[in-house]
């Protein structure tokens, strides 16, 4: 892993965006991983003040939550909308139907999505627990899309968006952890004192299913920013 510590998550998201613009001009990848969350944010904001040429790149999503329309103020789809999407144009976008009906035809719907947009460059951010897009401690390294059931610690973290704890959804559509390791490259952002245990276990700790981030170390192409404070429990 390639691992670039910045003072802060602004320099941090600054460089992410200027190495994003740098992959992205020759051309040659076709389909960007995104994600959610307050990690990115300043990531997207830098990508809006650029303005790099999206037009031929296609967008897939990490994950989305059960029962939230795409419309819905809280859901990724429009949290996509509102950071990035209606100010930089791509060619094409895909999130999991948080309302889908059926969740087995969804999911598969998605890993087809994910076989025709072979994912040249993923972003991701890492949860307190260790956690990859939604996929929470247990989950098999090996691992398609699939809706699964959001652990009391993701519900708490993620319950500041909502007004109460009891609106947070407990299901989401996930990308799997294969189908993630699948990407050509994968760029990795953490900030904060409260990823830094999640971050050392991830690049010092031992590979396991109840850390879903090890499953990184397995990875060629793995590069990880982080700010200072999101770094302090490293060692090596
Ligand atoms: P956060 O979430 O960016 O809101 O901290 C990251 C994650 O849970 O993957």
């Amino acid at each position: 892993m390639n691992i670039i510590i910045s003072k802060t998550k602004d320099e941090a998201s600054k460089k992410v965006a200027e190495l994003f613009a740098s992959d992205i001009s020759g051309g040659v990848i076709k389909t960007v991983g995104l994600a959610t969350g307050s990690t990115p944010l300043d990531f997207y904001k830098y990508l809006r003040a650029a303005q790099p040429d999206c037009q031929a790149i296609t967008t897939v999503n990490l994950d989305e939550y059960v029962g939230l329309a795409a419309n819905h103020d809280q859901s990724y789809s429009y949290f996509m909308h509102e950071h990035l999407f209606k100010d930089v144009a791509f060619a094409k976008h895909y999130l999991p139907d948080g309302l889908a009906t059926d969740s087995a035809a969804e999911c598969a719907r998605y890993d087809e999505v994910l076989a025709e947009n072979p994912i040249d460059w993923q972003l991701l951010g890492i949860g307190g627990n260790g956690h990859i897009g939604f996929n929470e401690p247990g989950a098999a390294f090996d691992g398609k899309t699939q809706r699964v059931q959001l652990t009391e610690a993701t519900l708490a973290a993620n319950a500041r968006f909502f007004d109460s704890i009891e609106e947070v959804p407990t299901e989401a559509y996930s990308m799997g952890i294969g189908s993630i390791l699948n990407s050509e490259k994968i760029v990795l952002l953490a900030f904060g004192e409260e990823k830094a245990a999640a971050i050392k276990a991830m690049i010092e700790g031992p590979m396991t299913n109840e850390v879903p981030a090890t499953a990184l170390q397995n990875h060629a192409n793995v590069t990880v920013f982080l700010d200072e404070a999101a770094a302090s429990l490293l060692t090596k």
